[in-house]
């Protein structure tokens, strides 16, 4: 999935993050870039809904990595979500586990994939949130 959307709220913003969750597999990299409150946690709420996570999906920042469960299709059995705003740089992304959450098999979810540097693997997809208004976003997506 490829383009450039126009969302004009969370709900909006919910609905293109199910359909990039129908094209996702067990051991895909998707890094979110964008300014605090651009919406990517936002949007990882709406992925693990699609992803049929039981529970709240809440931001990372304080505890950096959360791991949820999804229930939806047997093919994805975890969603990681991670936020690295608070690391300053790959040896504080390499302390957390980094190479262990690689190799789980999970879809793993970063955002402020920046602090891992060259720690993000090449085959990693990306995904770029652009504050336009209120509850308007521009969400980059190239998967
Ligand atoms: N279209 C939208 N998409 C995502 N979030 C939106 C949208 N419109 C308004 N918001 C609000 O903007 C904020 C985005 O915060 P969050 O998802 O935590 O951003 P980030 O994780 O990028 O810092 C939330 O309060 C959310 O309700
Ligand atoms: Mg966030």
């Amino acid at each position: 999935m490829k383009g450039s959307f126009e969302v004009q709220s969370v709900e909006e913003t919910w609905a293109l993050a199910t359909q990039v969750a129908a094209e996702l597999k067990a051991g895909d990299i998707l890094c979110l870039e964008g300014d605090l409150g651009a919406g990517k946690t936002t949007f990882t709420q709406g992925l693990a809904h699609a992803l049929g996570v039981k529970g709240r999906v809440t931001s990372p920042t304080f505890c950096i990595v959360q791991e949820h469960p999804a229930t939806g299709g047997a093919s994805i059995p975890l969603l990681v979500h991670m936020d690295l705003y608070r690391l300053h740089g790959e040896d504080d992304v390499l302390a957390i586990g980094w190479e262990d959450y690689l190799a789980q098999g999970a879809v793993l979810v970063v955002e402020w994939p920046e602090r891992a540097g060259s720690l993000i693997p090449p085959e990693a997809r990306h995904i770029v949130f652009l504050h336009r208004g209120e509850e308007n976003r521009q969400i980059d997506i190239d998967i």
